[in-house]
């Protein structure tokens, strides 16, 4: 018996990078995954050849998670289709590097909605049209380490992200009994952000982890994996740190 076995997941965003190997993660565990996208189709096709190859159920549905109409309209196809969701991955992020290293000066209520509008609204819309349709099951959100440190490279993201943790919560009680509510505190990674970075910036991040690597994305897919399934029936509420020991203290 696998984990996920006849479990209905989407996870948001995961035409690649993180969500992509948290969808193939989830194939592999016999759940029907739904992989969401943006813009990048052909990625997106990918993941779904992947899971199929490995003898996994897939199929794509596109939606800006920042539109509520687009998000509505996806958990709508979702319901028609398969009558219900088992679990929501809350994956999709906004990586753009000219929003990183803002002066706090520079920063302005445009640029906070470009961020928050994607991070932290589209958790909430996802989450809020999923429970319409979610009988018992699991949603997993996904913040970021600096959201629980502090951070003086990237606050606006660190700012969306901290409202990630806080809706966990309010979630995970409002959805109790019934839906579960988690978060995965995720360190650095290595995914597309990486290719902003310098030799020398690069070197500092993994400097600064007690583990000296970057995570692997796989890994991050574990702890998503955890959290979604029936190993973690008696947790809720909680945001889990997965960092190589960088925010030890
Ligand atoms: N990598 C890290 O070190 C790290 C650290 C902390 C937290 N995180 C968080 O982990 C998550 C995944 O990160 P990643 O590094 O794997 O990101 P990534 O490689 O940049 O991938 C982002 C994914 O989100 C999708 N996406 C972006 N905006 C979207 C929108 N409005 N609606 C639907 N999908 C959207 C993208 O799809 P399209 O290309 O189709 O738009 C893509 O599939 C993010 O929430 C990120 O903030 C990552």
């Amino acid at each position: 018996m696998k984990k996920l076995d006849g479990r209905i997941a989407l996870v948001t965003g995961s035409s690649r990078g993180i969500g992509s190997s948290i969808a193939t993660r989830f194939g592999e565990e016999g759940a029907h995954v739904i992989v969401n996208y943006r813009s990048s189709r052909e990625d997106a096709e990918r993941v779904v050849r992947s899971i199929v190859k490995r003898g996994g159920s897939a199929e794509i549905l596109k939606a800006d998670v920042s539109s509520e109409e687009e998000v509505r309209k996806m958990f709508e196809s979702i319901r028609e289709k398969h009558g219900r969701l088992d679990i929501l991955v809350n994956n999709a992020g906004l990586a753009d590097g000219s929003l990183w290293n803002l002066e706090l000066e520079n920063i302005n209520v445009q640029t906070l909605m470009k961020v928050f509008s994607v991070d932290s609204f589209g958790t909430f819309l996802c989450s809020k049209y999923a429970s319409l349709i979610m009988r018992k099951g699991a949603i997993v959100n996904v913040s970021s380490l600096p959201a629980l440190v502090g951070d003086s490279d990237g606050i606006v993201y660190a700012f969306a992200k901290g409202s990630v943790l806080s809706l966990t919560r309010m979630l995970a009680r409002y959805l109790a009994p019934k839906i579960r509510v988690n978060c995965m505190v995720l360190g650095s990674f290595r995914t597309s952000w990486v290719d902003w970075l310098t030799r020398e910036q690069l070197k500092a991040y993994i400097e600064a982890i007690p583990l000296r690597r970057l995570g692997r994305p796989e890994e991050a897919a574990s702890l998503a994996l955890f959290l979604a399934s029936d190993d973690s029936s008696f947790i809720t509420g909680q945001s889990i740190v997965i960092d190589g020991g960088e925010a030890m203290r």
